[in-house]
């Protein structure tokens, strides 16, 4: 195992400081650790279990220095620096939306598509969130019984905003129990009491660009462009951790037992579906775990003996982006 020189793009954000601790986590071999943030943020030191650490501000000579940039800036720094990355050797793992669907872009997650990570040219894209965690529980069905249809409906946490969103909804909880006029800056309605069916901006099919990212990533990420899916993405007010209904139609019939035999074994699902004692998953629940909680499963009463219906719980900040970006890193040491 060889150690790593490793520098975080977007260090200070929601995303950014899960990468810091997920690489200790992880025991990935850090020979050093460098961040970069913004200018606001530079010259500030960083607690974390690597030691206190100073922040840059972006710079070529800080890729030059290192061997993996973990990117979670959003897409446009992504787009501005990736020749930069590239051209210094420095591996580019990507958070942001900015390069996924380019075919020589390999979209990786690791417990689904790790060879294709090999065949990067300098860039590994890291799934949307909302994909990367329905895509663990979809993943090992549509190997034991073939996808034929997928459609999510989902409850998305304000973390999915960035750091900024969940101050948003505490500010607007604690400005609406005061009975105070309402700060808006982050989402397009008031999140606070309230859910939004509306994340990222409307295509002209009249999905939003957050449900086309499911469907788009998923058969990418599967190497299958003849799953259909569909999705409808809602933004609900909680802090942290993504849930999804899922209906899945298969070419094998498929049965709740079946389907559990299944997802017992496989790797970064955990099984919560207990109803007698109800035990089920819940984003409170799925916070701060790797796993992703899968449960309330059962025959799904439109597509029949063909189908399934069940609920999945994640922390969209480790698996849906830190966590996914550190499993991707660790192929390469
Ligand atoms: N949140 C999620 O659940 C999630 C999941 C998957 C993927 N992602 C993707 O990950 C990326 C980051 O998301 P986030 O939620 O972590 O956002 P965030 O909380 O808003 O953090 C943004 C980070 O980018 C830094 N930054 C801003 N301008 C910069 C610049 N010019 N140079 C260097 N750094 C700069 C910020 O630094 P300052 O603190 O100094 O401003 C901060 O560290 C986005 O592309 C997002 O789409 C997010």
């Amino acid at each position: 195992m060889k150690s790593k020189n490793i520098v975080i793009v977007g260090a200070t954000g929601a995303v950014g400081r899960e990468m810091i601790l997920c690489l200790k986590k992880c025991h990935f071999p850090v020979k050093n650790l460098r961040l970069v943030a913004s200018e606001k943020s530079a010259g500030q030191k960083l607690e974390t279990p690597f030691g206190k650490i100073k922040i840059e501000t972006i710079s070529e000579k800080v890729f030059a220095e290192s061997d993996i940039a973990l990117f979670s800036a959003g897409s446009g720094i992504s787009k501005e620096w990736r020749d930069c990355v590239v051209k210094n050797n420095c591996l580019m793992i990507d958070n942001s939306s900015a390069f996924r669907y380019e075919k020589d872009t390999p979209l990786v997650v690791p417990q689904i598509n790790p060879k294709a990570a090999l065949k990067h040219k300098g860039v590994i894209s890291n799934p949307n969130c909302t994909t990367a965690i329905a895509a663990m529980a979809l993943w090992p069905l549509h190997k034991a019984f073939g996808l034929k249809k997928v459609i999510v409906s989902t409850y998305q946490a304000t973390s999915g905003a960035g750091a900024k969103g969940m101050d948003e909804l505490l500010q607007q909880t604690k400005e609406h129990l005061a009975n105070k006029r309402l700060t808006k800056n982050i989402f397009a309605h008031q999140i606070a009491f309230n859910i939004i069916p509306h994340i990222d901006t409307f295509e002209k099919n009249g999905y939003t660009r957050e449900e086309m990212k499911v469907s788009w990533e998923t058969k990418k990420i599967f190497g299958d462009e003849k799953i259909l899916v569909s999705c409808t993405a809602v933004r609900i007010p909680t802090f942290r951790a993504h849930s999804e209904s899922i209906v899945i139609e298969t070419a094998k019939p498929i049965t709740p037992e079946k389907a559990r035999k299944v997802l017992e074994k496989a790797s970064g699902v955990e099984i919560v579906d207990d109803t007698l004692r109800n035990k089920y998953p819940m984003p409170l629940n799925a916070s701060n775990k790797f796993d992703v909680e899968v449960g309330r499963i059962r025959q799904n009463l439109v597509f029949g003996k063909n189908g399934l219906e069940f609920f999945v719980s994640g922390d969209q900040l480790l698996r849906g982006a830190a966590l996914n970006a550190v499993e991707i890193a660790k192929l390469f040491i």
